[in-house]
């Protein structure tokens, strides 16, 4: 939830957020980004990355529940789901969804994914993932990008063929390149600034549809 409980009370996602048993604000922005490009279709075996407290796992969980009845077909359906979380931070728990406190950046946590889906390919791979800002909006973006490359090398190790990727960036100058990346290894590439955003952030989501 917001630092500043006195700039945030008057929020609407904020009270939205607080009225509905989400554990952060930051739920608007997943629950946009999938009402706009339907990412969470056929999603089964999901990660996401930097996941604490752990509103975009309480969705993820939601929705991948959801998509047991409702893509039981003859097309790429599974019969069960594996939710995935991982923070520096602790995440309090949430029904059938693992959490693991450590950095994603590390051999450590590979291995956690390849022993957690059974070397399986994930449907999705999310990430809200921030640096720790410094107030220097340049180096902030460097360093944001620079965390963005290494979600891109999860994404490389264990996505499967057509799946979805959505990450955290800061606009700025690096932010074409880190598009074009993306678009080398994504049919599909849109950015996408959700309302809940907040005015004035620069922050802003590159989602990578079907992997290459
Ligand atoms: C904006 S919060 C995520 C909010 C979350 N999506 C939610 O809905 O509750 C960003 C998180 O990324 C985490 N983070 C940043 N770098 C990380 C890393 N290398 N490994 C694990 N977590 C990281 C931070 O600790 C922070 O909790």
């Amino acid at each position: 939830m917001p630092k500043d409980p006195h700039v945030h009370r008057n929020d609407p996602h904020y009270k939205q957020a607080k009225q509905k048993g989400f554990r952060a604000r930051s739920a608007y922005k997943l629950l946009d980004i999938q009402k706009r490009f339907n990412i969470f279709k056929r999603a089964f075996y999901i990660l996401d990355l930097g996941s604490a407290p752990g509103s975009w796992l309480q969705i993820s969980r939601k929705i991948a529940e959801e998509n047991l009845e409702k893509y039981k077909d003859q097309y790429y359906h599974r019969d069960h789901f594996k939710i995935l979380g991982v923070d520096l931070k602790n995440i309090s728990p949430i029904d059938d969804v693992k959490t693991v406190k450590m950095d994603f950046n590390t051999p450590e946590f590979q291995n956690e994914i390849e022993i957690f889906f059974k070397s399986n390919k994930l449907d999705i791979i999310l990430s809200d993932a921030s640096i720790n800002k410094s107030g220097n909006k340049f180096s902030d973006q460097i360093r944001q990008n620079q965390l963005c490359y290494s979600i891109l090398e999860i994404a490389r190790k264990n996505l499967r063929y057509k799946g979805i990727l959505v990450l955290k960036t800061f606009q700025g100058q690096d932010f074409n390149k880190l598009m074009k990346q993306m678009k080398y290894e994504f049919q599909i590439v849109k950015s996408y600034k959700p309302k809940a955003s907040k005015k004035g952030s620069n922050e802003i989501y590159i989602i990578g549809l079907k992997k290459k």
